[in-house]
């Protein structure tokens, strides 16, 4: 529960909240730790607001879930943010109820602010429930909850997102938004509230088809011979690429001049994205089966190590 006057401020997007949320608590030279592959804009909104990026790779083995241990060998002395996004883009990775309170166990004990950006949790296939971080011992006050509806109600034009975070936190983020946007853009923020109060059915309707796709999309990969875990969250497959030998941008580029078919390198999302490629499933179901066999025919042509 947030209080909606001092705690929650509505933005452009996640995107603006991430910003501001950088902005608002770095001083220069702390650093920010995030699980990698992650979200294109982490690393730079980091170096944006003066801070150091702290990369914490995560693998396919455990289905690119942030381990507790692996946090802890990236702390340091100057460690004051963990940026954590589960489900997770572009992996589709989920984490674990024991890991997600190990790792808020560490956030208290290291005195480490947490920016969760919740942008996916709705789209879940597993039987779990998403379960936050910021509903853990001693969370609420060190977490800044981003969420938005690009994701779940497919209203990525309307750019409309918000933080929600203890006043203090929220008030030094107003101080920034305030003077850089104004405010959201109010047709948005009716839209949005139309979704919130009647597009539940419509998310759900959304939600099993992403999941029908997400199931067709990681047999087909794997009939094909691209090595895919079943992502229990968001809606993109991440393919092992690695047993064909090439870069995985060299591999996206020449999919999409032979094939047609676009996807995105696994670097794009940081050096732990390299060898895979990200195949994204929120487009219509007969394009996914197209896309698949045009992968199939690509596919075929490589050799294998
Ligand atoms: C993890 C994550 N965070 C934030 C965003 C940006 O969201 P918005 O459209 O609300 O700015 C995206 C968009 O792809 C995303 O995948």
């Amino acid at each position: 529960q947030y209080a909606p006057a001092s705690e929650i401020l509505v933005t452009v997007g996640v995107s603006e909240a991430l910003d501001l949320a950088l902005r608002a608590l770095l001083n220069p030279g702390d650093e920010v730790l995030y699980h990698e592959p992650c979200y294109v804009s982490y690393m730079p909104g980091v170096v944006l607001a003066h801070g150091v990026p702290v990369a914490v790779s995560t693998n396919i083995e455990d289905g690119f879930g942030l381990k507790p241990e692996a946090l802890e060998a990236g702390l340091t002395e100057k460690s004051r943010v963990l940026m954590l996004n589960f489900p997770t883009n572009p992996t589709g990775g989920v984490i674990c109820p024991e890991d997600l309170e190990g790792i808020a166990r560490i956030c208290v004990e290291h005195d480490l602010i947490v920016i969760t950006d919740e942008i996916y949790s709705e789209l879940r296939y597993d039987d779990e429930p998403h379960r936050s971080i910021v509903s853990l011992p001693g969370m609420r006050e060190r977490t800044i909850l981003l969420h938005g509806f690009s994701k779940a109600f497919a209203m990525t034009g309307f750019r409309l997102g918000y933080a929600c975070a203890p006043a203090p936190l929220t008030e030094a983020m107003m101080k920034i938004h305030q003077y850089s946007m104004l405010c959201a853009p109010m047709t948005s923020q009716a839209a949005a509230l139309e979704a919130l109060e009647n597009g539940a059915s419509s998310v759900e309707r959304m939600r099993v088809s992403y999941h029908e796709r997400r199931d067709f999309m990681v047999r087909r990969l794997n009939e094909i011979g691209m090595k895919c875990s079943s992502p229990g969250g968001a809606f993109y497959a991440f393919p092992d690429i690695r047993a064909f030998g090439m870069s995985s941008r060299d591999f996206a580029m020449e999919l999409l001049e032979s094939q047609n078919v676009a996807a995105v390198p696994g670097d794009a999302f940081g050096p732990s994205g390299e060898g895979f490629l990200r195949c994204c499933y929120a487009t219509a179901f007969e394009q996914l089966k197209e896309a698949l066999e045009r992968m199939e025919r690509f596919v075929s042509t490589l050799a294998r190590s």
